[in-house]
Formats: C-alpha cells, structure tokens, sequence
C-alpha cells in the first residue's frame, strides 16, 4: 500500500502550531498528534507518582508507558506540567521513548499530521511536507495573554513574556534535538496573521508540495 503521507509541522511555544495543525488535520481527513503532549503526559505521570524530574533513568522508564490514546490538552495544560516537561525533554532517554511512538503514529493511513520541535529534522526526517511556524515572542506572549484572559483567569504579560523567551532557550539550546527548521522546512511566520490567514497560506504551501510528489 501508499506510505501515509506525513505533515511535519515545528516552532516555538504559542507560535500557532496546534491550531494550525487541527485545521490541517480535518481539512485533509489525517490524523493529528501534538506531541508536546506526550512530553507532558510523561510529566504528569511523574509528578502525580511523586517521581523525581531530574532522574532520567524513572523518567525514560515512564515515557515508555505513555499512551497516545486519550492525551488531553485540558487536563495536561497546567504551568507546573509545561515546567516539568520542558525539564524532562533535554534528556535522551525520555525522547528515544517518546520518538518512538511517534514514529509508530506517523504511520496511520491515509496521513497524519504532527506538531512538535523536532518533527521535521528528528522524528519524521522524510516527511514530504515540511512546515516551521513561527511568530515573535511579543506577538506570542501575547496570545498565550489573551488565551487566558478570554477564559476568564488573571495574567500577567510580563510573566508570560519572560515564560515564552525562557521556553526558547531551552528548546533551542539543548543537546539532543534542539528546535532549529529543517533544511528542507517552508517558513511560515504568523506574527500578522489571523489563524484564518495562516490556515489559507498553510494550505497553499501543502498542496503544492503534495501535487511535486504525485507526480
Ligand atoms: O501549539 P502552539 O503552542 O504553537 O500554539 P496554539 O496553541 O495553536 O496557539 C496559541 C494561541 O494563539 C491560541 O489561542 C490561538 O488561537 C492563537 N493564534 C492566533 O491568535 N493567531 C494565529 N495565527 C495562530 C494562533
Ligand atoms: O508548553 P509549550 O506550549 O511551550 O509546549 P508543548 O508543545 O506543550 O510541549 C511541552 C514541552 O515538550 C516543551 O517544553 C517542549 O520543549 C517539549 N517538546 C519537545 O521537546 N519536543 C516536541 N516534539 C514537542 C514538545
């Protein structure tokens, strides 16, 4: 049979990714999976067990009980668990694990679509569409801003300002797949558009590739 056709999609925190990747998803009929939420998973499962972050052999070993089935951004989307899983990805054996079932989700036909930091040059190196997403850190401090505002809850920009720049330090400067596009990755930087907007030029991007490879 057909390979299932993969969308990689990769950026920084709050760039859009996932939103942009469930309009994808249902405008092409694929399955979608945040990967960041894996990452998460890991934490939680860790921090409801009493486990320590910092011990890369219990963490690996609870990464490699995640299940995909039923990962849920509400109960996963606490500031102590984004913490704990930006913590735990700097380290190789929690991403060998998690890799790997990413890889094994990739796989579900007809497609698939996966948002993440290294989706692009680590988890689906192959992938025949390539997206990085990005925006400016204001621009995305500031929806993570409005994203809790509009919920009803209190914020402080300059905290999350500060959270956002901190997010990417350590996505970009650790060791083992740092966040950086891929070589062969179409930039899409949203800073000045509407979801609506980046979702219409996404979809520009992926047709045209998509009509190269049929070909
Ligand atoms: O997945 P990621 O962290 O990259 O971002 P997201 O959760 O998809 O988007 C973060 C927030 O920005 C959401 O509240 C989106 O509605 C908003 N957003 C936006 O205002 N304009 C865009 N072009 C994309 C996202
Ligand atoms: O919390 P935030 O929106 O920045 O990120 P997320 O997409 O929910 O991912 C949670 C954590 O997992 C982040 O600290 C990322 O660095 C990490 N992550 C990763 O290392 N590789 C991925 N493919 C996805 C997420």
């Amino acid at each position: 049979s057909k390979p299932a056709i993969v969308i990689a999609i990769d950026g920084p925190a709050a760039a859009g990714k996932g939103t942009l990747s469930r309009q994808i998803a249902d405008a092409y009929g694929f399955h979608h999976l945040d990967t960041g939420l894996t990452y998460r998973a890991t934490a939680k499962a860790l921090l409801d067990a009493g486990l320590p972050l910092d011990d890369e052999k219990v963490a690996g070993k609870m990464a490699r009980e995640v299940e995909l089935a039923g990962l849920d951004r509400d109960i996963l989307s606490t500031h102590a668990i984004g913490e704990a899983a930006s913590k735990i990805a700097v380290m190789p054996s929690v991403r060998r694990a998690l890799v790997e079932a990413q890889r094994a989700f990739s796989l579900r036909q007809p497609g698939t679509v996966l948002d993440g930091r290294d989706i692009g040059t680590v988890v689906c190196p192959d992938a025949p569409v390539k997206l990085y997403v990005t925006a400016s850190a204001d621009v995305r401090a500031r929806r993570r801003y409005d994203e809790i505002v509009g919920k009803g809850g209190e914020a402080d920009y300059d905290g999350i300002f500060s959270d956002v720049k901190k997010r990417d330090e350590r996505d970009i400067g650790r060791a083992d797949s740092p966040l950086k596009p891929a070589d062969d990755a179409h930039l899409l930087d949203t800073s000045e558009m509407s979801i609506e907007a980046a979702f219409r030029a996404a979809k520009t991007i992926i047709d045209a590739a998509l009509k190269r490879q049929s070909k």
